[in-house]
């Protein structure tokens, strides 16, 4: 393993003012998300939409890195040059989700574990010849009545902490992603206390199994109310909550933490983000705070787009934008549009 290039990697990935990406949707979830557009679900047109976003003018500046589903890492351009080449000919890098999703966990109903350890030291072998720099991998833990259980939490921890091994024997940087996800009523300290013995256990697996944690990046979901709690926290409470939990929970080792969106609205993940950020440099984070939105980055240019060629500037301006705001959010330095209804 060569640590300093995994190191380098993880520090470019967090540079000022830069952030990744997410572009990683398996088939069936990008399907959900055409769906609810009106665009059929084939390879032809998941390239055209992905392409399409990649080309954008000027978003270099502000994504570092770009994490792609395996069929994208070897999918070839509309003009027969490949995805990978032109992610790195514009300075951006790609990476790689390299679980398989998540499945019920056995004796544990309502509950995942995320599978795709068999052969994943030859796939990573693979990956890294494909042109990838980094890798994701990303568990679930629910919150519910009597979830979630220890149980969960220690097998997806340890599945995570043995797939960033692995990736880091292959050269890849494993961005580790346990996401405590929105669902449900529940509140805010609830989420606090889930994402935090989550985090510590996540860490510990870690150590036990001998990550480099300057070759790492967490993935983290912000510590929100949940999705249908009778009352939703601000972007006040919900930053210093996040900043608690991490500064709890996270060692000061890590190269960073890139928040996922997690299905709040584009907006609300912004000012969210921004509201974290800030708060976190206030408070002397000893990592890099920034963003890894799918939905946050991907839900206005994709209806923009709407499946249709003659909307593809459109749609790239709309990302553009969506990319100046979050890079902003990044920085803490972002205000909301005044039109936004929030
Ligand atoms: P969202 O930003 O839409 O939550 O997606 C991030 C992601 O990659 C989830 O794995």
């Amino acid at each position: 393993m060569n640590a300093r290039s995994l190191v380098d990697t993880a520090k470019a990935l967090v540079a000022p003012g830069k952030g990744i990406l997410a572009a990683d949707e398996s088939t069936r979830t990008i399907g959900s998300r055409f769906d609810s557009i009106g665009v059929e679900n084939t390879e032809t047109n998941r390239r055209d939409y992905r392409e399409m976003l990649f080309r954008t003018p000027g978003v270099d500046q502000f994504i570092s890195g770009v994490i792609l589903y395996d069929e994208t890492l070897r999918q070839n351009c509309a003009d027969g040059g490949s995805m990978v080449d032109l992610l790195t000919g514009r300075g951006i890098m790609p990476g790689v989700k390299v679980d398989n999703g998540a499945q019920q966990l056995a004796g544990a109903p309502g509950e995942l574990i995320t599978e795709g350890l068999d052969g994943l030291r030859d796939r990573l072998r693979e990956y890294r010849d494909l042109g990838a720099r980094f890798t994701k991998w990303r568990a679930v833990i629910a919150i519910g009545r009597d979830i979630p259980s220890e149980y969960c939490i220690e097998v997806n921890a340890h599945a995570l902490a043995r797939y960033a091994a692995l990736a880091q024997e292959a050269g890849l940087v494993p961005i580790i992603e346990p996401e405590v996800m929105l669902d449900g009523d529940h509140s805010i300290d609830r989420c606090g206390e889930v994402t935090e013995a989550t985090l510590r256990e996540v860490y510990a697996q870690l150590a036990r199994h001998r990550a480099l944690l300057e070759g790492t990046l967490l993935k983290a979901n912000m510590v929100v109310s949940g999705r249908d709690a009778t009352e939703r926290a601000d972007s006040c409470e919900v930053a210093e909550k996040t900043v608690d939990c991490l500064m709890r929970s996270v060692p000061a080792a890590a190269a960073g933490v890139v928040f996922l969106s997690g299905g709040q609205s584009d907006e609300e993940s912004t000012a969210n983000l921004n509201a974290i950020c800030k708060r976190g440099n206030e408070r002397g984070a000893p990592w890099e705070l920034s963003f890894s939105f799918a939905r946050g980055l991907q839900s206005a240019p994709m209806s923009a787009w709407a499946g249709s060629a003659a909307n593809a500037a459109a749609a790239q301006e709309i990302f553009h934008t969506r990319a100046v705001l979050t890079s902003a959010a990044r920085c803490g330095k972002y205000t909301p549009p005044k039109t936004a209804a929030r």
